[in-house]
């Protein structure tokens, strides 16, 4: 059978049927439903059980199968005749630069880059630490890794060295895979520094460093080798890309279980140490193979846009691998939805790269929106070819939603999901039926989830009535399998609240037509520019400052950010500071933690912090306060007086 069969195998016959009929069969027969879609990916050996429940509340998908995720992704669109066809376009705004790669070439630079992994010692079950820009190279070290059944961590590149070397030593990983920097609008950033410093921070020692050349940059690979083994630094064996691919030998794809583990991608819990989310290799092919033509409807040779970063769980999924499984094309875009240079990048593109789906978060739109209101950067571009739009990663406000449906003339559709999931929870399917679209809605809950509006004890609640959303057990296939390591911890965080199911961390409400809505978090993780944030990992910074007696960070309304996150510290009696030189060193030190990408700005000092009679700092109250929104005080509040003092200082000013 060819790749295009496979591709789209399964989906002739889903579209015959509506979205109704499809949904009750995925939770009817789930097993059924999924052996089904199974049929789409290439197996080594076909798996003939769909779920092991043997080790339930941990469940794994497909135990008897064997596969290779880059095997599928590449070789056999390659096989099947396709080797000319576009896979990826590498567009770079900062640089100016194009450039593509047909599925025959990136197959070519993926099995040699595998080759010099494996040359490196990396084998199956290793972990590879990926940070890297929206470059190429980001793909091709993916995809290797996934050659070689190894296990890749991708740590986003706005993140600073202690949040690295606390990847590093969660995943162990042989090899670090990098490059001398990334480019930003504004400024250049060096990796080289931010690896060494890891490293020296880490108590885990990699064997070896790639590194991917680029030009521009300060610090070289030959100093860091020159420091290496010296004044704290480890003795690492540095490599540059090239010299790591001198003499290495295409590697074979290396056919892995399909529940061994193809990734570990960290995310942001309630404390400040991230969590390790586990996907494996056969329901993550399933899945994203399945969601590309019933979700997204995109088949062999579209072109599918994904205007994320590799380093989080949407460019995994969709810059990386469902487009490729599909045998579609894919564009990694270096640069911003304004600025590089004008907020007509994103349509320029369309018009350039024939896309037919466009996936962003909404803050980009926003961004486009307060750049060019009336639209006039479309109008100046031919995006005949754009189908839909895709959203992700917070909520799309009506208003925004409005504006870009108007401008754009094509669905704009919003898809609630999370890193753990890696796919879409609740989307309007519109590979199997267009459904209408409601503002504020991310539709209706993918086929294989089963969502339940669920109040504190468990119990459902009706349609309109708000509470935890939550996911009856087993999840489908392609969401996590667990967190690296640490099986306890998963069940934990994510299956104990309510026995199960999976408790999403979100709140939201079903209405009557069965439309989910999605409303904020229930815990302390907060969504800045679509990134998803700690605000326990702030407050373990800003309480590190030897001035700070405790403090609390909020995440408030902002209306590009979506939400931006605000500090509040009580100082330690006796502290005589200026407190100009103490909020900006507060922010030096969460930038410095955390990383740039953080975008604290906004800390105030206050006398005391509002809290209940057992010490729980009352967060909630104090951004709807922030927020202007209309609030209770709790029955346990221990001084009220703490609340009334606060209401001139929760707007801070920001410090620049
Ligand atoms: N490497 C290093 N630093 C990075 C970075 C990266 N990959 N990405 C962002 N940063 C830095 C920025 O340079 C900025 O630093 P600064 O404080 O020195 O200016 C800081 O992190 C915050 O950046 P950002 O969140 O991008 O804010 P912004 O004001 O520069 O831009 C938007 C605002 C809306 C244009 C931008 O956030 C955006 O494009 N968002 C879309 C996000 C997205 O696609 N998310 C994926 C979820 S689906
Ligand atoms: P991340 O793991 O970074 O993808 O972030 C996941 C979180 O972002 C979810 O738990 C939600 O809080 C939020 N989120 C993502 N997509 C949406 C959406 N479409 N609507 C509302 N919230 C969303």
């Amino acid at each position: 059978m060819s790749s295009d069969q496979h591709a789209s195998e399964g989906t002739t016959e889903q579209r015959t049927e509506g979205y109704a009929e499809v949904y009750r069969r995925s939770v009817q027969d789930p097993a059924g439903f999924w052996l089904d879609a199974a049929r789409a990916v290439d197996w080594v050996r076909e798996p003939t059980v769909a779920l092991d429940e043997s080790a339930a509340p941990l469940y794994r998908w497909f135990p008897d199968g064997r596969l290779n995720t880059c095997y599928n992704a590449l070789d056999r669109h390659v096989e099947a005749g396709h080797g000319e066809r576009t896979a990826l376009i590498y567009d770079s705004a900062v640089l100016g630069v194009r450039e593509s790669f047909s599925y025959a070439r990136l197959l070519e630079e993926v099995a040699l880059f595998a080759g010099a992994l494996a040359a490196l010692g990396v084998g199956k079950g290793d972990r590879v630490l990926v940070y890297l820009p929206m470059i190429p190279q980001a793909a091709v070290a993916m995809l290797a890794c996934a050659r070689l059944g190894a296990v890749h961590s991708v740590v986003f590149g706005g993140f600073a060295p202690r949040e690295l070397a606390s990847r590093i030593d969660d995943s162990r990983p042989v090899v670090v895979v990098t490059t001398t920097g990334g480019v930003e609008p504004k400024r250049r950033i060096e990796y080289l520094p931010a690896i060494e410093e890891a490293l020296r921070i880490a108590q885990h020692e990699p064997a070896a460093v790639v590194v991917h050349e680029r030009e521009g940059f300060e610090t070289t690979v030959e100093d860091a080798r020159g420091r290496a083994g010296r004044d704290g630094q480890p003795a690492v064996d540095w490599h540059t890309w090239a010299e790591a691919l001198e003499g290495a030998e295409p590697a074979a794809p290396a056919p892995v279980a399909a529940t061994d583990p193809l990734y570990v991608l960290y995310t942001s819990g309630t404390t400040g140490t991230p969590k390790g989310v586990v996907r494996d290799n056969g329901g993550h092919a399933v899945a994203l193979t399945w969601s590309m033509r019933n979700i997204y409807d995109v088949g062999p040779g579209e072109v599918m846009w994904t205007a994320s970063d590799v380093g989080w769980v949407v460019g995994h999924s969709y810059i990386v691998y469902g487009p490729l499984l599909a045998g579609a094309t894919t564009v990694l875009y270096e640069g911003k939805p304004v600025g590089t240079p004008d907020a007509g990048a994103f349509w320029q593109r369309v018009e350039e790269h024939r896309v037919k789906v466009l996936f962003t978060a909404p803050t980009a739109l926003r961004a486009i929106r307060r750049a060019d209101p009336e639209g006039e950067l479309v109008r100046r571009h031919d995006i005949g070819s754009l189908r839909t739009l895709f959203v992700a990663g917070e909520r799309l406000d009506p208003e925004t939603y409005g504006w870009a449906s108007d401008v754009l003339g094509v669905p704009v559709v919003d898809h609630w999901w999370q890193t753990e999931t890696g796919w879409a929870i609740c989307a309007n399917p519109f590979g199997i039926e267009r459904l209408p679209l409601k503002a504020g809605s991310p539709s209706v809950p993918v086929p294989g989830y089963r969502v339940e509006i669920l109040d504190p004890l468990g119990q459902p609640l009706g349609p309109g009535e708000e509470g935890n959303i939550a996911l009856r057990l087993p999840l489908p296939p392609g969401t996590l399998t667990t967190l690296w390591g640490d099986d306890r911890r998963y069940v934990d965080s994510y299956l104990s609240a309510f026995p199960g199911y999976y408790a999403t961390g979100d709140s939201g409400y079903v209405d009557e037509d069965g439309y989910v809505y999605v409303m904020g978090r229930t815990d302390d993780v907060i969504n800045v520019s679509g990134h998803r944030l700690s605000t326990g990992a702030m407050e373990q910074v800003l309480a590190s400052h030897p001035a700070v007696a405790e403090c609390a960070v909020i995440g408030v309304a902002d209306p590009l950010k979506g939400q931006r996150p605000a500090g509040y510290v009580v100082l330690k009696a006796g502290v005589d500071v200026p407190e100009d030189r103490l909020r900006a060193e507060l922010v030096a030190l969460v930038r410095e933690r955390i990383g740039a990408v953080a975008d604290f700005k906004d800390v105030a000092v206050v006398e005391g912090l509002p809290k209940t009679r057992s010490g729980k700092i009352l967060r909630k109250t104090m951004r709807q306060m922030a927020d202007g929104e209309q609030y209770t005080v709790p029955s346990t509040i221990e001084d009220s007086s703490v609340l009334d003092a606060l209401q001139e200082v929760l707007r801070p000013p920001r410090v620049r």
